[in-house]
């Protein structure tokens, strides 16, 4: 049996190390009123230096779609194409929760179709918990799931896989529609989720969820009243050439790389790189 099964609940963000992060944890951190960062993740290596700052989630989104496979939207991506990732972040990382995003057409036909997609997460990828997007509509595969032991974020606001039906990448929640928002969260909660990822939302709409939940609330571009903050971890380096509003840009990795690979082809073609240092002898 896990050691997880005595220890205490932790600080979520760089908090004691030695176990994963739990569900229970983070209920705990948003009863102490602690908040948290996020981050996107789909290699070993980078969920290594996340996990080693003491980001508490990993997720592995199916936003792969578009910073690792290059499409130009969340759509295209498949169960077999998130898989190789999802394991790839559960081997990098040992402490962070890692949960994976379930993707377009992987689970909206029934909660049946959702349970055997989150298991193949689950048993062959080894996530912890799984995301899906949407409200009400999808509250049967929220059930199913949670009464079958696994842990369900949920999505609500601008939820990429709706893309066409919203005519855009646009700020959603404005008007009355915040009350259709309001209500699926609660509505989300109730049914097991155990946390509710708000994009793209007017940041008092999202002041007033987080208040009315007790679950947390994970929000990207929906203001600073979110228990959390999620970003794609391109978006915060820096590497996204055009990024949205919402994001901060904490370090120019574009820029850095460019330098870098530049004074690379430069020493080649000079013959200054390798070294002596650099070869064997
Ligand atoms: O796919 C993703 O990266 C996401 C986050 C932006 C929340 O869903």
């Amino acid at each position: 049996m896990s050691s997880s099964v005595t220890s205490r609940p932790t600080s979520l963000y760089g908090g004691q190390a030695g176990r994963r992060i739990t569900v229970r944890d983070i209920a705990a951190a948003k009863e102490r009123g602690e908040k948290w960062p996020m981050v996107t993740a789909y290699d070993a290596m980078t969920a290594k230096v996340f996990d080693e700052a003491g980001i508490p989630v990993l997720l592995v989104g199916d936003s792969a779609a578009m910073v690792v496979y290059g499409y130009d939207s969340t759509l295209p991506v498949s169960v077999d194409d998130l898989m190789p990732l999802t394991a790839a972040v559960v081997r990098g990382s040992s402490r962070a929760m890692v949960v994976a995003d379930l993707p377009f057409g992987s689970y909206q036909s029934s909660p049946q179709q959702a349970l055997e997609t989150a298991a193949r997460f689950m048993k062959e990828a080894g996530a912890h918990a799984v995301k899906l997007e949407g409200g009400r509509r999808v509250l049967p595969q929220v059930e199913a799931l949670v009464s079958a032991g696994i842990p369900v974020m949920a999505h609500l606001g601008l939820t990429p896989q709706s893309v066409n039906a919203f005519g855009g990448y646009r700020v959603q929640g404005r008007g009355q529609s915040g009350d259709e928002l309001m209500a699926d969260a609660k509505d989300l909660e109730y049914a097991g989720a155990f946390s509710v990822v708000l994009e793209c939302v007017p940041a008092d709409l999202a002041e007033r969820v987080t208040a009315s939940l007790s679950i947390p609330t994970i929000g990207i571009g929906a203001g600073p009243a979110t228990d959390a903050q999620v970003l794609v971890w391109q978006d915060l380096m820096g590497l996204t050439p055009h990024p949205a509003k919402f994001v901060k840009k904490y370090f120019d990795l574009a820029g850095e790389m460019d330098r870098a690979v530049r004074d690379f082809a430069d020493e080649v073609t000079t013959g200054a790189f390798p070294a002596p240092e650099h070869s064997y002898h």
